[in-house]
C-alpha cells in the first residue's frame, strides 16, 4: 500500500479527513521514502505514569498519518504493549537480539496500522546483554529501519537498566510524567542523567492525566524552569493528556481506544501530540539508523 493509500486508510479507521497541517500527504509520500526512521523513545522517571499508553497511541496517532511506524515494547520484565492492543506474537524483543529469530518475523501487525516488536511473556527483554547480542540488535534494527518512517520505544521506568541508554540512543526522547510532585521529581533525574551521562539536552514533555491543558502547561512550566536553571538543556512542550476513565476499561477489554473511540479525550489528544511530533523538525544531530542502539551507548556513556 503507498503512503498515501495508508493515509486515506487510515484517516477513515479514525474519523479524520484533513491531511496533516504543516505537512500535507505529498511531503509525507517524500517522508515515507526520505532514509531512516527517527527514532523516538518514551520514558519516564517514576513508574506507572502512563508511559505505555503515551507510546501506543502516539505510534498509532503517527500511523493514522501514514507514517509506517513500528512500536518496540523494551521494558523489560513489565512489558504490556502485547497485552494493550490484545497481540499474540509468537516471538520477542529479546529473541531477536538473541540472534534466535529475525527481526521481521518477531514483528506483528496490530491494528490501527501499525508493527510491533513485543516483549510476550518469557521472552528476556534485553536483560543481560552481551557485547555480541547488542550488535545483533542493532544489526537488525538498521536492517529495518528503511522500512520505517517512524520507531516509537516504550523504555522501563527509571535510571537503572537499558532504558537510560535506550533513550540516549534515540533521535528524540519523550519523557512522560503526570503533575504528581513525585513523578515530576522523577522525570527531572532522567533528565539529569541523560544529560550527564550521554550529553542528552533536548527533550520533549507529555503530561498524563491532567485535568486539564492548563495544569499541563503549568507541569511544564515548573520542571522546565528547574531544568533550565540547574542544567544546559532545553525541554520542550509536547502537551497533555487527561485523565480518562475510558482507558484502563479499553485495557481490560484489550481494545486501545484509538481504534474504539478515536474521539475520546484520551485517544483525541494523543492523536495531537503525535501531529506536534511528527511537525517537529528531526534533530539535525547525524543519528537514524547507524547510530541507534550504538555499542558505545548501549555499553554506557559516550566516548
Ligand atoms: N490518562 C489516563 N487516564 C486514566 N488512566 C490512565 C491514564 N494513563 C494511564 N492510565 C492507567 O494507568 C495505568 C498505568 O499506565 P501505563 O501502563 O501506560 O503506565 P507505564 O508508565 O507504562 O507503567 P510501567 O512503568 O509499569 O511500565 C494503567 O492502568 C492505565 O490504564
Ligand atoms: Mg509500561
Amino acid at each position: 500500500m503507498t503512503a498515501t493509500a495508508r493515509l486515506r486508510a487510515n484517516d477513515n479507521a479514525v474519523g479524520c479527513d484533513t491531511v496533516l497541517p504543516g505537512i500535507g500527504s505529498g511531503a509525507l509520500l517524500r517522508a515515507a521514502n526520505a532514509g531512516p526512521a527517527r527514532t523516538v523513545a518514551v520514558t519516564s522517571g517514576k513508574g506507572g505514569v502512563g508511559k505505555s499508553h503515551v507510546a501506543l497511541y502516539l505510534a498509532a496517532g503517527a500511523a493514522s498519518w501514514g507514517q509506517r511506524v513500528l512500536l518496540i515494547d523494551a521494558d523489560v520484565g513489565l512489558a504490556s504493549q502485547d497485552l494493550l492492543v490484545r497481540a499474540r506474537p509468537r516471538h520477542g524483543l529479546g529473541q531477536v537480539v538473541r540472534g534466535e529469530v529475525a527481526l521481521e518475523d518477531a514483528v506483528v501487525e496490530v491494528p490501527g496500522g501499525l508493527e510491533l516488536l513485543a516483549s510476550p511473556v518469557g521472552d528476556p527483554g534485553l536483560m543481560g546483554l552481551s557485547d555480541g547480542e547488542r550488535r545483533n540488535l542493532v544489526d537488525a534494527v538498521d536492517g529495518m529501519a528503511w522500512r520505517y518512517d517512524l520507531v516509537v520505544i516504550d523504555t522501563g521506568a527509571g535510571v537503572a537498566g537499558d532504558a537510560l541508554p535506550l533513550s540516549a540512543a534515540c533521535d528524540e526522547v519523550v519523557v512522560v510524567t503526570n503533575p504528581e510532585p513525585t513523578a515530576l521529581r522523577d522525570a527531572y533525574a532522567v533528565i539529569k542523567l541523560l544529560n550527564q551521562r550521554w550529553g542528552e539536552d533536548r527533550f520533549s514533555l507529555a503530561v498524563n492525566s491532567v485535568r486539564d491543558d492548563l495544569e499541563g502547561v503549568s507541569v511544564h512550566r515548573r520542571l522546565s524552569a528547574v531544568a533550565s536553571r540547574f542544567l544546559p538543556v532545553y525541554v520542550e512542550y509536547l502537551g497533555s493528556l487527561p485523565k480518562d476513565d475510558g482507558l484502563p476499561a479499553a485495557v481490560m477489554r484489550g481494545e486501545p481506544l484509538y481504534l474504539t473511540a478515536p474521539r475520546s479525550p484520551f485517544a483525541a489528544a494523543a492523536r495531537g501530540l503525535a501531529t506536534r511530533l511528527l511537525q517537529k523538525e528531526r534533530p539535525a544531530r547525524p543519528r537514524g539508523a547507524h547510530h541507534f542502539l550504538s555499542r558505545q551507548r548501549l555499553g554506557g556513556a559516550e566516548q
